[in-house]
């Protein structure tokens, strides 16, 4: 058995790393039963996966992701208690459909499950919250059919909870209890029909958006052996896939919903946000001037909403503001200037006839013209070094290395000594190659 085992690593290993692109379906595991560890994405794998699947009792963690899989999903996966040790589950990128099972029983390990970017239809799974382990939750890009999940806060490792682009919808009510969420680091709840009330007694809640420093390192480095979690967030404008930070980086987007009412002065105490989206919404009111409490802040996007009144001063002390949209609102007075605000354009503030100064040409009433100050641009440096991203934007090259490090700790785990020093020797040889590229 154990020869098999390292056969399929072998197997993994080469599709992973060499980027072979086979075009077969997954077939017959019935004599696997002692597979621990499954890894096959980004192949062009077709078909259905066959309910033999079941029989990877052992099974620890399954990679299926980036292939174009289709049909349902065997009940089993969603550890009916059928998979008992089975921790990472990644699907995302395929073409399955119908519900996603709903027999998550207590006790299983699940830690992270990722069916992004599917057709899966249908309820949320309530069962989900048997999942105590539950650290990663993405369904995002699929039709789920729900509202929002408040039971998922009892799950105290949660931190990514992404549920966008589906048709997610009603009201947040508000938080039963203030320990709920407090390890959640990346909310996304864009492109949904949520209603209502922004959730500000979450705001109060989620503990792992309140810290600067003492991040903490988690169990998920465990994991890291085998698997590397990825995920897609919008920011600055653009889609970033994540890599390896999740312990680092904190985000929240409740963009493209139908939010109403104001934005919470209590948003300002969850000082480790890096990207806030609140965009194409209905929010009214004031910007608060505790956004400006928000130091680590990239990107901020407040834009297509009803938000009046003037932009808070504080906001020019946000040093790391990289990215700032106001624009379509009914904003009005002086822009901010210095700092940052030296370094956004007009197409910040579009739509929003009553502001006025640098960088938009509306004048600030006759005695106070403002001159574009074209000397703060060059002394206070318009691009300050920013954050030294914590995320790595893995090229192809950057997957081969790493296709082939995952490879080899795997050999490495159960020899046979011929077969590791063979694949060292093929590794070397393939990063030298590499290297003379550059
Ligand atoms: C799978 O293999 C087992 C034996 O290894 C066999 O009994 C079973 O019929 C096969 N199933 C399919 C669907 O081919
Ligand atoms: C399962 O084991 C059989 C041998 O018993 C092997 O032929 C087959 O390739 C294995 N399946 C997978 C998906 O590795
Ligand atoms: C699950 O993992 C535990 C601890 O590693 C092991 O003792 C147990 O046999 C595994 N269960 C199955 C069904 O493989
Ligand atoms: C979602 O489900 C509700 C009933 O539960 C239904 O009225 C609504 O049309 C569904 N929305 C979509 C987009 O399917
Ligand atoms: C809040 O949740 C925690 C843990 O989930 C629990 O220990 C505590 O009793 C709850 N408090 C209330 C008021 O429900
Ligand atoms: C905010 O979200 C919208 C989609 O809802 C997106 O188009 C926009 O680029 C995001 N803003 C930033 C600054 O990333
Ligand atoms: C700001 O958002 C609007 C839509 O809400 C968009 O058209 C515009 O391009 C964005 N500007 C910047 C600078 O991102
Ligand atoms: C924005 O700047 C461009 C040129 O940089 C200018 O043509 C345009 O009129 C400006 N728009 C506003 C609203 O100031």
């Amino acid at each position: 058995m154990k020869g098999l085992i390292q056969w399929y690593l072998v197997l993994c290993f080469l599709l992973l790393s060499l980027n072979f692109k086979v075009d077969c379906s997954l077939s017959n595991f019935s004599s696997n039963s002692s597979m621990e560890v499954f890894l096959i994405s980004k192949n062009k794998l077709v078909g259905e996966i066959p309910y033999s699947i079941c029989n990877l009792i052992s099974i620890s963690v399954l990679d299926l992701s980036n292939n174009e899989l289709s049909g349902a999903i065997p009940d089993c996966l969603a550890s009916r208690g059928k998979m008992p040790n089975l921790t990472v589950l990644d699907l995302h990128m395929n073409k399955f459909h119908g519900n996603i099972p709903d027999s998550f029983v207590v006790g299983n390990k699940l830690q992270i499950l990722n069916l992004n970017n599917n057709d899966f239809d249908g309820p949320f799974p309530k069962s989900l919250e048997n999942c105590h382990d539950l650290q990663v939750l993405n369904l995002g890009n699929n039709k789920i059919n729900g509202t929002f999940p408040h039971w998922l806060g009892t799950l105290p490792q949660l931190q990514v909870l992404v549920l966008r682009s589906n048709y997610f919808h009603g009201q947040i009510s508000p938080s039963e209890n203030e320990s709920h969420f407090s390890a959640l680091r990346i909310l996304d709840l864009s492109h949904n029909e949520f209603s209502g009330l922004l959730p500000t007694t979450y705001f109060k809640s989620f503990r792992g958006m309140m810290t600067l420093s003492n991040v903490q390192r988690t169990s998920m480095e465990d994991l890291n052996r085998y698997y590397h979690f990825s995920v897609l967030v919008t920011m600055k404008g653009m889609d970033l896939v994540l890599e390896r930070i999740l312990t680092l980086f904190t985000t929240i987007d409740m963009s493209s919903n139908k939010f109403h009412g104001e934005i919470p002065e209590i948003v300002g105490n969850l000082i480790s946000l890096q990207v806030l989206n609140f965009s194409h919404n209905s929010l009214t009111g004031h910007i608060p001037s505790s956004v400006g409490k928000l130091t680590a802040l990239e990107s901020l996007d407040l834009s297509t909403n009803k938000l009046v009144g003037e932009i808070p001063m504080q906001l020019n002390g946000l040093k790391f503001l990289e990215v700032l949209n106001l624009s379509q609102n009914q904003l009005v007075g002086l822009i901010p200037q210095g700092n940052q605000f030296n370094t956004f354009l007009n197409d910040s503030y579009g739509g929003n006839l009553g502001l006025c100064g640098f960088p938009v040409s509306k004048r600030c009433g006759k005695d106070e013209e403002q001159e574009p100050p074209e000397s703060a641009l060059h002394e206070e440096g318009i691009f300050p070094c920013p954050l030294d991203w914590k995320f790595v934007m893995m090229g192809y090259g950057c997957g081969l290395v790493l296709g082939l490090s995952t490879g080899y700790i795997m050999l490495t785990i159960g020899k046979p000594e011929w077969l590791v020093r063979m694949v060292q020797g093929l590794g070397y040889k393939i990063l030298r190659r590499l290297k003379s590229y550059h």
